[in-house]
Parts: structure tokens; C-alpha cells; sequence
């Protein structure tokens, strides 16, 4: 009996993958790397580990399951011009085939959404209950509407099919393990900093975001798995609001770097806001423990080593 991960690769996956053999479970990571790195699986443990290379959409497992943790879909906003097809496949194909597979095995399903349902919120902070305010013609429509519908999809399997599917709603999660080729903030500030290059913001910095450590999500997702109803969306991430300017500012003072700041354009279609409300997941037990500077010091200690090991990193 085993765990199936899928999205394995992928910063999120591979501390999960970790964690999951640390407790002495029994993992099936499967990636197809179309923005995962191999290189994440070169120092995590092979004995109860069995990896699949393989698209989410055409997945067939014979082995018994006990629980389905669903990650694969490309992510990164760069992807949405280059493989906005493949967002779209990963968020109906893909998962609908991870879904049949909860189904016919009968096991708990959890399915990493995204703050992104939000689209650019009118309501501050967002509760679940928020429906969002998403153009569907948008050019971030391939990874919101994506979440948005794979939502749906699992919500369907609930009602229809009885799969006891829940979902988990993602604010900004960052720390080791983030792929080479990430274009989300905190990598890019984060190895600027470190290399005491300029750190690059878009427009003045007053943007707005909450940043929560993958060591911290990762209880969530458990939390959700075993306490969440089935059918219910959870928001996962922090209520701690920072401005990209203040980031910038906290990720230069606990590297001690001596980078300075730049401002380059802003993105049109970048979102200005956006906060969760935790009441839903508090509820349950999860509450963030580590501090934004020791989310970054941990962050840190990782890209370090990842270095020392391969300089072109
Ligand atoms: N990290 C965050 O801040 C954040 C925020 C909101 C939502 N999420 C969601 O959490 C999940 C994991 O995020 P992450 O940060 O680890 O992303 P990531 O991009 O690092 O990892 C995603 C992984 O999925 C794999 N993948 C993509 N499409 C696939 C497919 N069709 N078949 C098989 N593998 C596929 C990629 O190769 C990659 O390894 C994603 O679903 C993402 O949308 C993450």
C-alpha cells in the first residue's frame, strides 16, 4: 500500500515525497518534468520510493493506494504564454484521470488549488466563500480558470461519485526545492540577494502578498487530508500581509546582502492584493508556526548547498 504524489518533482511534491518516507510511508511519486527537476530525487532515500515518469493524463496505477495527494500542473507565469495548453490539459485531464483512480480504488483524494481562484479579489482577505473576480478571456485565465474548473471536477466526483476529495487552496509557499528555472518572487529575490546582484521588483514594490513556508504547508496538507470535509475547498498560506518592497527589504537584511533594489516594469496583468482568511483551516487545528525570516533562513540554507553541490545552479 502506498501514497501516490503526484507533481512529485515540483517544489511542493518533493517535501512531501520527503516527508512522507521520513514517517516510514511508502511513496509513488509521479512527474512528467515538463517544469519539475529530476535533480530534485537525486538525494531523497530510494528504498520505499517507487517514481513514475509519466503526464498525469495518461496514469495507470495497479498497485493498491491508500491516499491520492494531486499536485501536477505546470505552474509560473512565464509558462502561461509558453504552455498554456498544457495548464489547461493538467487542470481537466489530469485530474479527472486522478480522480477515476480515487474513485475506483475508494481512497481520500487532496487537490492543491490555488489562491489564484481569486483572480484579482474585490473582498479582503478572501474567505472560501469568496467566488472570486476572474476574466476567463485573461491571460492568466490557462491557471486560474484551470484551478477554477479542476475544482469543479473534483466537486462533481464528490457529489457523483462519492470520492472523498478535498481541496487546498494555496497562498505563496516557498522554500527548498524550488526548480532552477522558477520565475515565482521569492526564488528570484532570494538568489539575488544571495549573489548580491540588484534585486529586480516590478513597479514601485507596493504589491501585496503573504508568504508561508513549505514546512508549514506541509502539516496543512496533512491537516486537510485527515480532518477536511469532503467537497470543501481550505484556504492554506499566511495572514501576514508584506509589500514587495518590505520582502525585498527583510530578504537583503537576514542574507545579509549587499544587493541594492531596482525597479523594472510591472506586468500588466500582475495582481495587486491578495490575503487569505484561515478561520476554515484554523478550525481544523493548522496554524503557521515560522516566521517569514525563518522560512528565508531555511530557503537559504538549502539554495547554499544546492551550490556548493552544482555551481551552475
Ligand atoms: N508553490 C506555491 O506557492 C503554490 C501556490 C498555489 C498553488 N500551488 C499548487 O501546488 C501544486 C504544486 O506547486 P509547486 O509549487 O510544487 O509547483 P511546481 O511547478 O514546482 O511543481 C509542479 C510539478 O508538476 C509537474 N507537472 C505539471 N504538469 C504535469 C502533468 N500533466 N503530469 C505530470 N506532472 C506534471 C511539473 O513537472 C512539476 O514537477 C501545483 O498544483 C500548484 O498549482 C502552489
Amino acid at each position: 500500500m502506498a501514497t501516490l504524489i503526484t507533481g512529485a518533482a515540483g517544489q511542493i511534491g518533493i517535501n512531501l515525497t520527503k516527508e512522507l518516507l521520513k514517517r516510514g510511508k511508502k511513496v509513488i511519486a509521479v512527474d512528467s518534468f515538463i517544469t519539475g527537476s529530476e535533480k530534485n530525487f537525486s538525494l531523497v532515500p530510494k528504498e520505499q520510493l517507487q517514481f513514475i515518469e509519466c503526464k498525469t493524463e495518461l496514469l495507470k496505477i495497479d498497485q493498491p493506494l491508500t491516499e491520492i495527494y494531486h499536485l501536477a500542473c505546470p505552474t509560473g507565469v512565464p509558462n502561461l504564454k509558453t504552455i498554456p495548453e498544457e495548464m489547461i490539459s493538467a487542470c481537466v485531464l489530469g485530474i479527472t484521470n486522478i480522480l477515476n483512480i480515487a474513485k475506483e480504488q475508494k481512497v481520500p483524494f487532496l487537490f492543491t488549488s490555488s489562491s489564484e481562484v481569486y483572480g484579482s479579489p474585490e473582498v479582503m482577505p478572501q474567505p472560501e466563500s469568496y467566488t472570486g473576480n476572474v476574466d476567463p478571456l485573461g491571460e492568466r485565465a490557462p491557471y486560474e480558470e484551470g484551478k477554477r474548473i479542476a475544482e469543479t471536477i473534483t466537486a462533481t466526483y464528490v457529489r457523483k461519485h462519492d470520492v472523498e476529495a478535498k481541496i487546498v487552496r494555496i497562498f505563496n509557499c516557498f522554500g527548498p526545492h524550488f526548480s532552477e528555472k522558477d520565475q515565482r518572487v521569492m526564488p528570484i529575490l532570494l538568489k539575488q540577494a544571495l549573489h548580491d546582484l540588484p534585486i529586480t521588483i516590478h513597479g514601485d514594490g507596493s504589491q501585496q502578498r503573504t508568504f508561508v513556508s513549505v514546512f508549514d504547508l506541509i502539516p496543512g496538507l496533512f491537516t486537510v487530508m485527515e480532518k477536511g470535509v469532503a467537497g470543501e475547498a481550505y484556504n492554506l498560506g499566511s495572514e501576514i500581509k508584506y509589500t514587495i518592497l518590505e520582502l525585498a527589504k527583510t530578504i537583503i537584511k537576514t542574507t545579509n546582502s549587499k544587493s541594492t533594489i531596482e525597479y523594472t516594469e510591472r506586468p500588466p496583468h500582475d495582481r495587486n492584493k491578495r490575503q487569505p482568511n484561515l478561520t476554515k483551516i484554523h478550525a481544523l487545528g493548522w496554524q503557521q508556526k515560522l516566521s517569514l525570516e525563518e522560512g528565508i533562513k531555511l530557503a537559504v540554507e538549502y539554495i547554499s548547498q544546492q551550490e556548493q553541490q552544482d555551481p551552475s545552479a
